[in-house]
């Protein structure tokens, strides 16, 4: 376990986040901690132009320590300006305070049969716990749901990980955790054709990927 500073998005990351969305092939995509947005467009790439995309962050200017210098935050205009690049109609930029937010604020995601959201905002144990429960409080119960909990071993993120894995275990989902990233589902996830889908980002093929079929208990 480690109380070090979030990682940023890694190639690793990256590939189990591809993966996972090509995968499930979402209809609706939310990141809680967008930042500057370089994951949701990446990841919006891979998905049907149907689905909506929430991209949820402070989008405060002021610094952050657990941000590197060379990624400074950004503010609302700058996050709607790159979100406008999305290949999806139904996308927004909410700039609010996780903690603060309700189900009735992701009206997208309970309207959701296929969700994908990466949970990657505040990581002290009171916002992890907020932000999961948010999550899975907003999910429709007859989806097939992914929720993904960025840094999963940080000592604030620790602390939501048991309740996340008895959501899963308790929806008949799977879980998995690689190191950093602890993967969950609401439903067995069905696998489609990756082939099929279009693969326009530079992510090395040869990066292992973990399956997500193996479930793992809270260690
Ligand atoms: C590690 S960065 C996220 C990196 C991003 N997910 C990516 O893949 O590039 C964490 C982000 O969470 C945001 N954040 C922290 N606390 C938050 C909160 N309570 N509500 C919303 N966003 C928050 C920060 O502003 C920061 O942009």
């Amino acid at each position: 376990m480690s109380n070090a500073q979030p990682h940023m998005m890694g190639k690793d990351k990256k590939v189990i986040l591809r993966e996972l969305v090509k995968l499930h092939q979402p209809d609706c995509y939310i990141e809680i901690g967008a930042h500057r947005l370089k994951t949701t467009l990446m990841l919006a790439a891979l998905m049907p132009v149907e689905a909506s995309l929430l991209a949820i962050d402070l989008y405060e200017l002021a610094p952050r320590e657990e941000l590197p210098p060379e990624e400074p935050p950004i503010g609302l205009a700058e996050a709607e300006a790159i979100m406008a690049g999305a290949g999806q109609a139904r996308k927004r930029v909410l700039k609010a305070n996780s903690r603060d937010l309700t189900p009735s604020d992701l009206p997208e995601l309970h309207a959701a049969r296929r969700p994908f959201v990466f949970i990657d905002g505040g990581h002290s144990a009171e916002t992890s716990i907020a932000d999961f429960r948010l999550i899975t409080g907003s999910i429709h119960p007859e989806a097939t749901a992914i929720v993904v909990v960025d840094d999963a071993d940080m000592e604030g993120t620790v602390a939501a990980r048991g309740e996340a894995l008895a959501w899963a275990k308790g929806k008949g989902g799977v879980s998995f955790i690689a190191a950093y990233m602890l993967v969950l589902s609401q439903n067995p996830v069905q696998v489609s054709d990756p082939t099929q889908v279009p693969d326009p980002a530079e992510v090395p093929a040869e990066s292992p990927v973990p399956s997500p079929s193996v479930s793992s208990s809270d260690p």
